[in-house]
This record gives structure tokens, C-alpha cells and sequence, in this order.
């Protein structure tokens, strides 16, 4: 599955390893409708063969380095993958469905030794990289405070807590003995006959009756992963204790970050050199996601709400990203900008009842969006999250504006796009998107939005409901040439 060459030089007090690492099997897991642009990301980032997406997991093969494959931004969770293999069926009888098991899930031992020696050959790999990392960042703290550099102060505990732990794991990897607990995820038709806290039982005792493994359900080693479906069996080991998911500089959550980054990496058009604005920019997840996407844009965030504002400002300094954003108490209704003023808006449009609003969200939202392609330059880019909700309320604006199209015939040349028309994905030709006045407003001019092409929309998951991502390019109209 995987070759590793760990080398130790001892120069002085450091100690350098250097892994030669020839190719793992990985699979991540992902939020609904983030497995496309994971499996794109892994392709793109670590150059991943053997990428292969099922509903919820992407499963590939990298030789990049873990320190690289951990920088990923879309998936959830990263696991060593153990085994794969065609869905199993269950017999009622528990000791009939252990024979199954110890057939369909644990299967060969050997793999399962060669997994552990891989496994632990990455947490010596992980252990070095944050290690670097840690000396690095001390090393520019001293810098920065121009103190003097006591090099007998820093590095022997460094490399002697590492002795330390690799001696840990080491010994009980060459035990092949680790602690282990198993966490199974079933659906379908086992799910109908086994509970998964039933099921991970009977794998638990499965793995330590064959493999002589120690269960330990409080501080296990090892997390065995089995998910069972009617369509797959997977066996994993989690390679990192903390989601992919979770950064560790948001110190006041806000967007799920996958899905910020998501928003990001749906822009059809690179951002670097560009301003880019958040108009509703709550704690910055957006902005923070897309400022580590683009090192070279400048960043402006806006909002009414000024604990949110403070938040996001913390939220700025705990990633060092504080001088690349600037943040500005403002209303999105009223963007204090000039025409054409940013290359890309990101906005994530508040509902529900988590975030408050100065004003009814589906009322509003023509008004806001007006504003917002206001300051958008031509061949600027528009990228919303909305609820279903708010989808469909933009398909009964544009509803309206067809009907009234019928009355006013200045309009017909544009096409109208229905942006919650979508079951996760689509790819349409660009149309026009038109935008009415809301029935709040007094005249029934319509609002022209014709210089808005939708590219593309994305069905998420924000967990306990879903959001589209509507992707638009703000391209030359006659209202803007004259
Ligand atoms: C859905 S939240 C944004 C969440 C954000 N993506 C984050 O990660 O925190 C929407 C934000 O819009 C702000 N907001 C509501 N009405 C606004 C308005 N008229 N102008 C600007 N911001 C507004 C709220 O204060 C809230 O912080």
C-alpha cells in the first residue's frame, strides 16, 4: 500500500527526518455536495491518482507530502485507508454475523499490520512537520521582538519530546498492539437489522480476537473507522485527532468553513491581484477562506452588526491575516463604494433566525443585489449563498419580471435563469438573469439585472439544511456602455 523510508540525521541538537514517501491510500470524507470539489481539489493540490467519489467520501491515492495533504480545504475529515471492498449483508444471527465480519471487514491480517506500520510512519511524518512548524514560528516571534537567540533554550526539548513520543510509538507499533476503538456509521438495509453502536461492537471484538489488539474505548491509539452501506465497506484510520474542517484561528465560528471555501473556489476566474468585498461579511469566514486562496487580492468586509464585526476582527488577527482585510460597519443596502469598484463580491445572505437582519430578507433582496452588481466591474464576478428559500424567492422575482415581460416588450431579449431549478449541479449555457422590483416596491418598473450571467449553481449542505451557491459574471450592456 504504501512504501516509507524514514531517515534520521543527528546534526547538533536537531534531529531531521526525511520521509520518502511513495504512495498512500486516502480517502476524505465531505459534506453533501462537496465531493466534486474535493475530488477536483486532490487533483489539483496533491496531484491524486485513483480519485474515485462515492455520496459523502473521495477516495484517492498521493505521494504528496501529509503536511500538504492536510492543507486540504474542502473535506472534512482525512483517513489512511485500510479496505474497500463490495457491500456485505448481514445475517440476523449475531454469531453468524461475526463470522461474516471477520470475512467482509477485517479480512487479511496482513494488511491490517501493514496499515499500522504505515499509519505509524505518518504520525512520525505529521510529529516532524509540526515540530518545523512550531521552531519556524518561535524562531519568527524572536525575530519580531529582536530579542537574542538562545539556541540551548529551544532546541533540545524539541528534538527530545520527538525521541520521546516516536520511542512511544514505535514500541507499540512494532508490538502490533495499539489500543483501538471502532466507530461504524451503517445505512440501508444492515441499518435495518443492526444498530451501528451493535455493529462496531461485534467488529471490536472481531479486530481483538484476530489482530490481539486492546480495546479501549477512552484513549484508544487508534479510532477504526467502518462505514457500512448497501453500497460500500469501508475500513479506515483517522490520520489527525481535529477535522480537516475545523481551523484552528476561528476563534468565533460563523460559515462553515468548507462551504466558505467553497464559495471561493466556484469564482470562475482566478482572483489574485483583485478587490474583493463581502458586503455581509459576519466573522470573516468567507473573506479569511478566499484571503488564503488569493495572497495578492486586497479584502473588504462589511456589516451592520458591530460584534460581528469585532468578532471577525479577532477572528482576522488569530490567522495573521489582519493586514489584508479591511473591515467597515456599513449596510449592503447602501454600499458606501463606487460603480465598479470590486472584481468579485462573496456574500454569504443571511436567514433563519441565527443572524439578525435589519430588514425581511426576501423583501430586501432585489435592493441587495442591485447594490451589489452595482459595484461589481464588468467582468467582475457575484458569488451567493442562498437559502432555498431566498432561491426560490429569486424565481419569483424573475417570475414576475416575465410576466410583466409580456406588457413591456423592451425586454425580450433577455433570458431568464431559474437558479433554484437545480436537483445539485448545473452547468447551463450562461443566460440572463432579470430582476423585478418586489411587490413592497411602489412602481412596477422592472429592475434590470440583464449585465448578470449566471454560470453556475451548487447545491450544499449546511447540515441541518441546504443553500445553493449561484455563481454570476457581470458582463457589458448598453447601460453600462453609454
Ligand atoms: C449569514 S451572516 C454572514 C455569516 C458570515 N459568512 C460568517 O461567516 O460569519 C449574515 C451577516 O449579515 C449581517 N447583516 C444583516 N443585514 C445586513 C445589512 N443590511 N448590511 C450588512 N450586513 C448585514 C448580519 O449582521 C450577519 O453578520
Amino acid at each position: 500500500m504504501l512504501l516509507v523510508f524514514a531517515i534520521v540525521l543527528v546534526h547538533k541538537n536537531y534531529f531531521f527526518f526525511f520521509f520518502a514517501v511513495m504512495m498512500k491510500h486516502l480517502y476524505c470524507t465531505a459534506g453533501a455536495g462537496m465531493e466534486e470539489l474535493l475530488a477536483e481539489e486532490v487533483q489539483h493540490k496533491l496531484c491524486a491518482t485513483q480519485v474515485e467519489q462515492i455520496s459523502g467520501r473521495v477516495f484517492f491515492c498521493s505521494n504528496a507530502d501529509l503536511y500538504t495533504v492536510t492543507q486540504l480545504k474542502s473535506a472534512e475529515r482525512l483517513f489512511l485507508l485500510l479496505r474497500k471492498t463490495e457491500p456485505i449483508s448481514l445475517p440476523n444471527n449475531p454469531a453468524k454475523a461475526a463470522a461474516v465480519i471477520k470475512q467482509g471487514v477485517v479480512g487479511d491480517l496482513d494488511i491490517w499490520k501493514q496499515t499500522l506500520l504505515t499509519w505509524t510512519a505518518l504520525q512520525e511524518e505529521l510529529q516532524c512537520s509540526q515540530q518545523r512548524g512550531h521552531k519556524r514560528r518561535r524562531e519568527e516571534d524572536e525575530e519580531e521582538s529582536l530579542t537574542v537567540a538562545d539556541e540551548s533554550t529551544h532546541t533540545p526539548t524539541s528534538s527530545t519530546d520527538l525521541l520521546k513520543r516516536q520511542n512511544e510509538i514505535n514500541k507499540e507499533s512494532h508490538e502490533q498492539t495499539p489500543s483501538f476503538r471502532v466507530s461504524c456509521r451503517c445505512s440501508g438495509v444492515i441499518a435495518r437489522s443492526y444498530t451501528s453502536q451493535r455493529l462496531g461492537r461485534i467488529i471490536g471484538m472481531a479486530i481483538k480476537e484476530h489482530l490481539g489488539w486492546k480495546v479501549d474505548l477512552k484513549e484508544p491509539v487508534l479510532e477504526v473507522n467502518v462505514y457500512l452501506s448497501d453500497d460500500h465497506c469501508v475500513v479506515g484510520i483517522p490520520l489527525l485527532k481535529h477535522p480537516l474542517a475545523s481551523r484552528s484561528y476561528m476563534k468565533h465560528n460563523g460559515l462553515r468553513s468548507t462551504i466558505a471555501w467553497a464559495m471561493t473556489s466556484l469564482c470562475p476566474k482566478q482572483l489574485n491581484d483583485c478587490v474583493i468585498l463581502d458586503p455581509m461579511c459576519g466573522v470573516g469566514a468567507v473573506l479569511l477562506e478566499a484571503a488564503q486562496e488569493y495572497s495578492n487580492a486586497v479584502f473588504l468586509g462589511m456589516d451592520t452588526d458591530t460584534s460581528q464585526l469585532q468578532k471577525a476582527a479577532e477572528n482576522l488577527k488569530a490567522s495573521g491575516m489582519e493586514g489584508r482585510v479591511q473591515l467597515l460597519r456599513s449596510s449592503a443596502m447602501e454600499i458606501p463604494l463606487a460603480d465598479g469598484a470590486v472584481d468579485a463580491v462573496l456574500c454569504d445572505v443571511p436567514f433563519g433566525r441565527k443572524f439578525s437582519c435589519s430588514s425581511d430578507m426576501p423583501t430586501a433582496l432585489p435592493r441587495l443585489l442591485r447594490e451589489m452588481e452595482r459595484v461589481i466591474r464588468v467582468g467582475g464576478h457575484l458569488v451567493l449563498l442562498l437559502s432555498l428559500q431566498l432561491s426560490a424567492q429569486l424565481k419569483k422575482t424573475i417570475c414576475t419580471h416575465k410576466n410583466n415581460q409580456h406588457l413591456n416588450s423592451s425586454d425580450t431579449n433577455n433570458v431568464h435563469t431559474d437558479p433554484s431549478n437545480t436537483q445539485n449541479e448545473s452547468k447551463d449555457t450562461p443566460k440572463t438573469l432579470t430582476f423585478h422590483k418586489s411587490s413592497s416596491e411602489t412602481s412596477n418598473t422592472p429592475l434590470l439585472f440583464s449585465s448578470l450571467q449566471a454560470q453556475r449553481t451548487h447545491r450544499v449542505s449546511l447540515g441541518s439544511t441546504d443553500a445553493f451557491i449561484h455563481i454570476y459574471t457581470k458582463i457589458q450592456t448598453q447601460a453600462h456602455s453609454h
